[in-house]
């Protein structure tokens, strides 16, 4: 096996220390908490790699901690654990304040015998875990924002409100994929760099440094089964890419649909490629399918840093105001070019012929 290019490459610790450098007054809790969640990203990537052997696949079972999750969805086992040691990994060491996450109705509290600190973790612990039986690549998404300071100062429970904060507020974003390799995907603020897990050395190592995204594509994500559910200009978007070379955009397009929006974000950080879980009428209780805290707003940081685009269709992602914990929203997101022309076609009058009245510019299904 060729250990060329290892030696020379930096571990996500040294990573961090480095980056942290230009902060000569930083404290370290930061970079403490990073490698907490790196090591939580391990010790899920080993336990999703057992698969059947490790006695983890399935659905939890009843009175073991949960069924079903607040999104009214079936946890796996695996969810279950993975938000176990995210828990667990992350919550002595005296750098949170609190936590929230997909699989976990309310926020968490530090338990008392553990120092509070100034960040506050939110994270889909398991993303994709439907692809878990089929063994396909799922992840980890985590988001750290800053707590309040009336939680610091009074050194109170969070609550959902201290964490309805727009993305522009994240200090960093991440995600972990578990695919054949493991690697890390992580944004403090300043571009998106790869990490790659060594299962020999059990370290990150940077991989892909400064990641960015083309801004013109041919490929693109979505779940065509929903489009008689879609929104006009989303319509209009697929449709032209389906025409290919012989419609208005004059070339041909591929598509993809991993249905690990983790996957997904992975492959457009590598190659560019536009991804959308558009807001739709399937269901007029769920504003879309993805989660705004703990899906859209780490992958939105992750691809703008990178020089892609996120969008919620109508604004960017990163400036919308949340109203509540696992809220959902539509998401697009990917090469700017294409993302820029969604949202064009968003703030453009309908011009096509409508198939479905219900679409057209003012009626029953549009906000604004
Ligand atoms: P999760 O497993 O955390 O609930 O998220 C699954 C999400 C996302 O990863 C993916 O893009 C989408 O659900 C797939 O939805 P469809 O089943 O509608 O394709
Ligand atoms: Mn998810
Ligand atoms: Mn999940």
């Amino acid at each position: 096996m060729p250990l060329t290019n290892r030696s020379h490459r930096s571990t996500l610790t040294q990573f961090l220390i480095e980056e942290r450098r230009r902060f000569p007054g930083a404290s370290g809790d930061f970079n403490a908490l990073i490698l907490d969640v790196a090591i939580a990203c391990k010790a899920i990537a080993r336990a999703v790699a057992f698969g059947e052997l490790g006695g983890v696949m399935g659905n939890q079972a009843e009175g073991e901690g949960g069924v079903v999750n607040v999104q009214g969805e079936t946890q796996k086992k695996l969810d279950v654990l993975s938000n176990d040691v995210f828990i667990r990994r992350t919550e002595w060491a005296g750098n949170l304040a609190g936590m929230a996450s997909e699989e976990m109705a309310q926020p968490y509290q530090i338990p008392g015998q553990y120092p509070r600190g100034k960040y506050l973790l939110v994270f889909d612990p398991l993303d994709g875990s439907s692809n878990i039986d089929v063994n396909v690549s799922v992840g980890s998404i985590f988001s750290v924002l800053r707590a309040p300071q009336t939680v610091m100062e009074a050194g109170r429970d969070v609550t959902e409100a201290d964490f309805l904060q727009s993305g522009s507020k994240q200090v960093a974003a991440g995600y972990a994929l578990y695919g054949p390799t493991t690697m890390l995907l992580l944004t403090v603020g300043d571009g998106v760099n790869g990490f790659t897990l060594d299962p020999n050395l059990g370290e990150f190592m940077l991989t892909h440094p400064k990641i960015q995204i083309p801004p013109d594509t041919q490929e693109f994500a979505i779940n065509a089964s929903n489009s008689r559910f879609w929104e006009a200009p989303v319509k209009r978007y697929v449709d032209e890419c389906l025409a290919g070379k012989t419609g208005p955009r004059g070339k041909d397009f591929n598509t993809r649909w991993i249905a690990s929006m983790v996957a997904e974000a992975h492959r457009i950080l590598m190659r560019g490629g536009v991804f959308m879980y558009p807001r739709d009428t399937k269901d007029l209780t769920k504003p879309g399918r993805l989660r705004l805290l703990y899906e859209a707003n780490p992958v939105g940081m992750l691809i703008e840093q990178a020089g892609g685009r996120a969008s919620t269709g109508e604004k960017p992602m990163l400036s919308v105001q949340p109203t509540s914990l696992h809220q959902r929203i539509g998401l697009v997101f990917g090469s700017k070019n294409e993302v820029e022309r969604i949202e064009r076609y968003h703030a453009e009058p309908v011009k096509t012929e409508l198939d479905n009245p219900l679409f057209a510019e003012r009626s029953l299904f549009r906000n604004q």
